[in-house]
């Protein structure tokens, strides 16, 4: 079973390129399920998510074909299915997103239930409740939702409370509905206002994607996609993490600042030199490393995706950091992997008490989910020795190749065989 394995101790220096955004992709490429003809997305990060979201396309009768970082989707001979099957659902809950789609294209879907997730329980309750404003049936049977009707017709949905994904397929099933439908309470995420923008570009008519509301148009057809998907603000601002914990200087190619204010914000309050020199982003830390506070919200609020990469950065912190989460209940899982790298971190409730400490040794430790995983592996960068990061296949979810980016810029990170158990 791979590991990776981090050497602490160097500073960063050097130029690395941000892929694609992860949380783009996936809608992206459930987008393309509305229409008929072949897609190409451009940019697509080469991550396991991705792999499972193009497996579920072909499932679904598509032909998937990934040349690089180049993925066109075209519709088989066989024609096209509706269901999701649990095997591949249960792999990567964002494979929800064909739901919207499919019942919007075809009429019908089974999707299976995505299930419990390590950081939270997850509900999709927001998903159906939204389809069955625009006229869906929906039923629950076997671990399948069972959705089906003639035509969606628009209608008015209000979210409970923001949901990106929750969004993103209520967007898409709205593009191929009757008439107009208003999503109020909308997740104003940077992927949500990408979906928009690449649904316009198939020919639906969306407005006010990035705000709280977003009217759709719904169209009787839709063309296929072509489209670059945008820079992943998350990696970007792991290794704005990375070289906040580890000092040094680097040039972060193609990060998307704008939408990463309130992380750039926060970092530099605690030292981060973070500066536009033209085209390119320099991300420093020459000073001390001062411990912030910080409380994630959807956003522009701090984002949920970053809190444990800063949490690895407040362990070396001078001072302490209090750390909320108020997005899942269950995402402090890296804690007690940072406390056997000698962390000092209290838990209260959904509030993290960080005691920043003047150094932390390299130890095996366990991945338990995407970001954890990245919150080690920048921990392992200023740790005394060697930190061994076990079930790396978390952080393959949503990072590509981290080791070799890293290593690109001087940090010691290599991707070993690890013996024994996972
Ligand atoms: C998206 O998940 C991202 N995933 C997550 O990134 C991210 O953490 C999350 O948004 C929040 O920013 C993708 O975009 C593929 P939500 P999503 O629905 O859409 C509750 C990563 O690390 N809720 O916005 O599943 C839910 O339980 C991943 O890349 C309901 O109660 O998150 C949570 O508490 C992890 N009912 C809150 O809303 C619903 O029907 C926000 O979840 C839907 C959500």
């Amino acid at each position: 079973m791979d590991a990776i394995r981090v050497r602490g101790g160097n500073r960063l220096k050097g130029r690395i390129v941000v892929g694609g955004a992860k949380n783009a992709a996936l809608p992206l490429l459930a987008a393309t399920l509305l229409s008929d003809g072949e897609s190409r997305l451009r940019n697509v990060p080469r991550l396991r998510d991705v792999g499972t979201l193009g497996a579920l396309l072909e499932v679904l009768g598509r032909v998937v074909t990934i040349d690089k970082d180049t993925v066109t989707v075209g519709l088989s001979s066989e024609g096209s299915g509706v269901e999701a099957p649990y095997d591949l659902v249960r792999q990567m809950r964002a494979s929800v997103l064909v739901l919207g789609p499919l019942v919007a294209r075809f009429g019908n879907a089974k999707v299976s239930l995505p299930g419990g997730c390590a950081i939270g329980a997850r509900p999709i309750d927001q998903h159906l409740k939204g389809l069955e404003c625009l006229g869906a049936r929906i039923s629950v049977e076997h671990g399948y939702v069972l959705a089906e009707a003639n035509r969606l017709v628009g209608a008015e949905i209000v979210f409970d409370l923001p949901t990106v994904t929750g969004t993103e397929n209520l967007m898409m099933a709205a593009a191929l509905a009757k008439g107009r439908s208003t999503l109020v309470n909308c997740a104003r995420e940077p992927e949500v206002e990408e979906l928009g923008r690449a649904l316009n570009k198939m020919g639906a008519r969306v407005s006010g994607a990035g705000t709280a509301v977003i009217h759709v148009d719904g169209s009787d057809e839709l063309l296929p996609l072509d489209h670059a998907v945008m820079p992943d603000r998350i990696e970007a601002g792991t290794f704005m993490a990375a070289v906040g914990a580890a000092g040094g200087e680097i040039i972060l190619d193609g990060a998307p600042l704008e939408e990463l204010e309130p992380v750039v914000a926060k970092f530099r309050q605690a030292g981060v030199e973070i500066e536009r020199h033209g085209s390119d982003i320099t991300i420093g830390r020459h000073g001390p490393l001062k411990s912030v506070d910080a409380t994630t919200a959807p956003h522009p609020g701090f984002p949920t995706d970053m809190q444990a990469q800063l949490m690895a950065m407040m362990c070396r912190a001078e001072g302490r950091a209090v750390l909320t989460e108020t997005i899942f209940e269950n995402r402090f899982m890296h804690v007690p992997e940072l406390q056997r790298m000698g962390a000092r971190i209290e838990i209260r409730h959904n509030t993290a008490l960080v005691e920043g400490v003047l150094g932390l040794s390299g130890a095996a430790v366990m991945a338990t989910d995407l970001r954890a995983s990245a919150s080690l592996v920048v921990a392992g960068l200023v740790a005394e020795g060697d930190t061994l990061v076990r079930r790396v296949y978390h952080l393959d979810r949503g990072y590509e190749t981290i080791e070799k980016k890293l290593g690109g810029v001087g940090a010691d990170v290599k991707r070993v065989r690890a013996e024994g158990n996972p």
